[in-house]
């Protein structure tokens, strides 16, 4: 059971005081009766709780989906630069959200944002292994002896040897590149691709587990996870 102004923030209906502010004013209505009293405690997945009339959607936590533009940085919150938190709209913004895992400022693509800490540590702790696919357009072409070497694991600055990875060839005159990584190191990509004497000109995340970034998102853009893509095994 939850105070129902506690409810009521924790769904993005507005700050504590906002929301209490509301209740006084008799804008919310449980189960159809008025309801002025902040205080009161209900179970909020067995009551219909609305709005000025317009039903709130409980939902314990909420699964983003954002295809990220160039430029934001993956993190709830900073004081100069933007974050992909700031991009959401209002409608999908709520206290507790952040980005599950880090993508460069540079890099575009497939960010999952959530406010379920258990989720996000499924997905990017090191021991569950999740593949991260990426879209790399590199500098030039890989010979095979580079592809070898990132198969195999490449050994990246500081002697560091990293897991395996899968490498197909995308567009071989654009030297365009997709590579599966299953692990997170900081700027993994562009530093396999320095082991073998390649710069990535840009890269793109396109999936994370069997997670497929929406081709019909806009840089940018962000939208929940569908209940058919929450079932999808986002570990390997
Ligand atoms: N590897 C990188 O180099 N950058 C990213 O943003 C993700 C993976």
């Amino acid at each position: 059971m939850e105070r129902l102004d506690k409810i009521l923030a924790s769904q993005g209906a507005g700050t504590r005081s906002e929301v209490r502010k509301m209740i006084w004013a008799g804008k919310i209505t449980v189960d159809g009766e008025l309801c002025r009293s902040i205080d009161r405690r209900l179970e909020p997945s067995e009551h219909e709780i609305a709005v000025c009339g317009v039903p709130v959607c409980y939902r314990k936590h909420l699964y983003i989906m954002m295809n990220k533009p160039r430029g934001a940085i993956s993190a709830s919150n900073d004081s100069h630069v933007q974050t992909v938190i700031d991009l959401l709209d209002p409608s999908l913004r709520r206290k507790g959200l952040f980005p599950v895992g880090r993508l460069d400022k540079d890099t575009t693509g497939l960010l999952i944002i959530t406010d379920d800490g258990a989720f996000a540590h499924a997905v990017t702790s090191p021991g569950k292994k999740v593949f991260k696919t990426y879209r790399a357009t590199l500098d030039g072409a890989l010979s095979e002896e580079d592809v070898r070497c990132l198969t195999e694991g490449a050994v990246i600055d500081g002697g560091e040897k990293c897991l395996p990875a899968q490498v197909a060839v995308l567009e071989e005159e654009n030297f365009v590149y997709e590579i599966k990584i299953r692990e997170g190191k900081y700027h993994q990509i562009k530093r396999m691709a320095q082991s073998v004497g390649r710069r990535v000109v840009s890269l793109e995340r396109t999936a994370v587990g069997a997670l497929t970034l929406d081709s019909g998102l806009a840089r940018g853009e962000a939208r929940e996870l569908t209940e058919e893509e929450m079932t999808l095994p986002l570990i390997n």
